[in-house]
């Protein structure tokens, strides 16, 4: 008697950790233990070595597996037909609601692929706040207060702290990362900056940048020209010509800009490049002693150099996009249509 109860109990928890996925698998289950030749049957055979005072209850015993078999049997069959109905009235057998792909915005599209050009030559990617204080967008950056230099850039100040603006560019980031004392550095800032322009077809009053700085020992601006030169090659292929305008930048010194010649035309001149044949796309320069002095690094011993580039220009030229306020406007149909693609 006491042999039938474990036999009992052992092929319980072994039914009840049988798995069907589908009525296959049901089917075996059935065969296996309540087939002619399964187990229900054979272990019914058994009364028989039963004594006679203990039938009865061998009898009930028995009785109760052959239920719990058969219960355990519809359950899983119901289960694998997908008819079974939950409590709260759903079908599971119903079709998922499919969940609707989305796509990347085209700013993050042209952002992370200026950023995997350079992340090919080693840079590494250095993110920071949006609001920022005078020191980091500013003052570090060679630009003390009252310096006329600070109006190339109409910035928004925040009214509870006179300390505060909205970065105005991601050279702010540039500080914070000479400042951690790592050297050395060579990374890329890629963010959203504000400026207080009038909002138009062609200018916002935030845009996006990729800024990007390099300090080691000797690096020169043949090291800068060398770096932006593989950028453009990259970006707008092998033909694409190149010049560096002299320019000014309080945190760059000698400072330059750079033009590629208009993708558009092809040099030929046009609208987009006002007839030029050329397309400014970014500025940049040698990183001033003044602000490796004020970041801590040693000038005598470390140079480098930075360069910054807006996201939107590249994106409305290579997307074909006439007005740079569908970028923030956030209109689903404008939005699905761009690919990571080419
Ligand atoms: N911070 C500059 C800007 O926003 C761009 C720049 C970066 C120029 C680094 C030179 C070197 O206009």
């Amino acid at each position: 008697m006491e042999q039938l109860v474990s036999q009992i109990e052992g092929y319980k928890s072994e039914m009840s950790s049988f798995i069907a996925n589908d009525e296959k698998q049901v089917e075996e289950f059935r065969i296996k233990y309540l087939g002619t030749k399964g187990i229900v049957k054979a272990i019914m055979g058994e009364m028989k070595n039963v004594a006679a005072d203990q039938k009865k209850q061998a009898g009930q015993l028995l009785n109760e597996f052959r239920l719990f078999t058969e219960n355990l049997y519809e359950t899983l069959k119901q289960a694998a037909s997908g008819t079974e109905v939950a409590a709260a009235g759903t079908d599971l057998s119903l079709p998922g609601d499919p969940a609707p792909l989305g796509s990347r915005h085209p700013i993050t599209l042209m952002r992370n692929r200026i950023v995997s050009i350079f992340q090919r030559l080693g840079f590494a990617v250095a993110e920071g706040p949006e609001i920022e204080d005078d020191w980091h967008n500013f003052g570090a950056l060679n630009l003390p207060a009252h310096h006329p230099a600070r109006d190339m850039q109409d910035t928004f100040y925040i009214q509870q702290n006179p300390d505060w603006v909205l970065r105005t560019h991601t050279s702010s980031v540039q500080i914070r990362e000479m400042e951690k004392g790592k050297l050395p550095i060579r990374m890329l800032m890629p963010g959203r900056v504000y400026r207080n322009e009038t909002v138009s077809a062609r200018s916002h009053c935030f845009f996006h940048q990729v800024e990007g700085l390099y300090i080691d020992e000797n690096v020169s601006f043949a090291d800068l020209k060398q770096t932006l030169y593989f950028f453009v090659k990259e970006m707008y292929g092998k033909d694409v010509k190149v010049r560096f305008r002299p320019s000014y930048f309080p945190f760059t010194e000698p400072s330059a800009e750079m033009d590629v010649t208009c993708m558009i035309c092809g040099g030929s001149g046009c609208n987009i490049c006002k007839k030029t044949g050329w397309v400014e796309i970014l500025g940049c320069g040698m990183v001033h002693p003044n602000v490796l002095t004020n970041c801590g690094i040693d000038p005598n011993k470390y140079s480098g150099f930075a360069f910054g580039l807006g996201i939107e220009r590249p994106a409305m030229l290579k997307y074909d996009v006439n007005d740079l306020r569908l970028f923030s406007e956030n209109d689903i149909r404008f939005l699905r249509q761009f690919t990571a693609a080419t």
